[in-house]
């Protein structure tokens, strides 16, 4: 069983990015099952029922979220009406939807989770640990489990995986949007990377038009942060491959593809 996780998809760079780096595994792996993380697919918030469906059409099968997760209003609504978007498990106000879920794939049962972190995120959270080990405990039993922790702090990502090692298959940092350099499988054989990265415009910060994040961060100067839709594109994911017997992660494998914009530049 192979499994791609791709990092944060931010805006039209990063739809397309996303388009050419599955087609690009796809062709050179046999792949099972495709998760990506969608916080920041319409215009770097949020997630729009027409940016889903084309998610949909690129062989997506599961999006996860994050602190992002109800920037587009619409997802209240759409969200119960489609089965694969999995939104943060731990927020505390109510919300529609649900954190966790089970596929079939192949012969096999796939949980996917998505958590948010405790530290430098706005929303309230429940505590991430006790979240998903009452799913753990408490919901239909998986082969493989793979979460999505989306969260800033690189401690507090390998806190948790640690403490989930050997009770899930693997840990993916979300959020950042930087891919790091850490991927591993832990003792008890759950795999983990800090940070799967994102995909979206190569020359930016983290996914925005760099000047105009410049301007606002460095120059304190007031003004949206654009994408520049024309820039070269990044792809980040993690491949996934499990034993067959075990099903036990046994390795993790980071991807970083750089494409030319090739549709606009021409
Ligand atoms: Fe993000
Ligand atoms: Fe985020």
């Amino acid at each position: 069983m192979n499994i791609i996780f791709i990092g944060d998809i931010v805006g039209k760079s990063g739809r397309k990015a996303a388009k050419k780096g599955i087609d690009l595994v796809c062709k050179k792996n046999q792949v099972d099952f495709v998760i990506a993380n969608g916080e920041n697919v319409s215009h770097g918030r949020g997630l729009l029922e027409k940016h889903y469906d084309e998610l949909m059409d690129y062989g997506i099968d599961v999006i996860t979220l994050g602190n992002h997760f109800d920037n587009k209003a619409e997802i209240k609504r759409y969200i119960t009406q489609v089965d694969n978007i999995i939104r943060p498990l731990n927020i505390i106000r109510p919300y529609p939807g649900v954190g966790s879920l089970v596929f079939k794939v192949n012969h096999l049962k796939v949980r996917v989770t998505n958590l948010l972190g405790s530290a430098f995120i706005n929303e309230e959270v429940n505590n991430p640990y006790l979240s998903i080990k009452d799913v753990i405990d408490n919901e239909e039993p998986a082969d493989i489990h793979i979460v999505d922790f989306h969260a800033e702090s690189t401690s507090e990502k390998q806190c948790l995986a640690y403490a989930l090692d050997g009770l899930v298959s693997a840990v993916l940092g979300t959020h950042t949007h930087v891919q790091t350099n850490d991927g591993k499988i832990l003792e008890k054989h759950t795999a983990f990377i800090s940070d799967v990265g994102m995909c979206g415009s190569y020359n930016s910060v983290i996914g925005f038009e760099k000047d105009s994040v410049i301007n606002k961060i460095i120059f304190g100067k007031n003004g949206r942060f654009e994408i520049d839709e024309n820039d070269d594109l990044l792809f980040n994911a993690v491949l996934l491959k499990f034993d067959e017997e075990s099903n036990f992660c046994k390795d993790i494998i980071t991807i970083k593809e750089v494409f030319a914009n090739e549709e606009e530049k021409n």
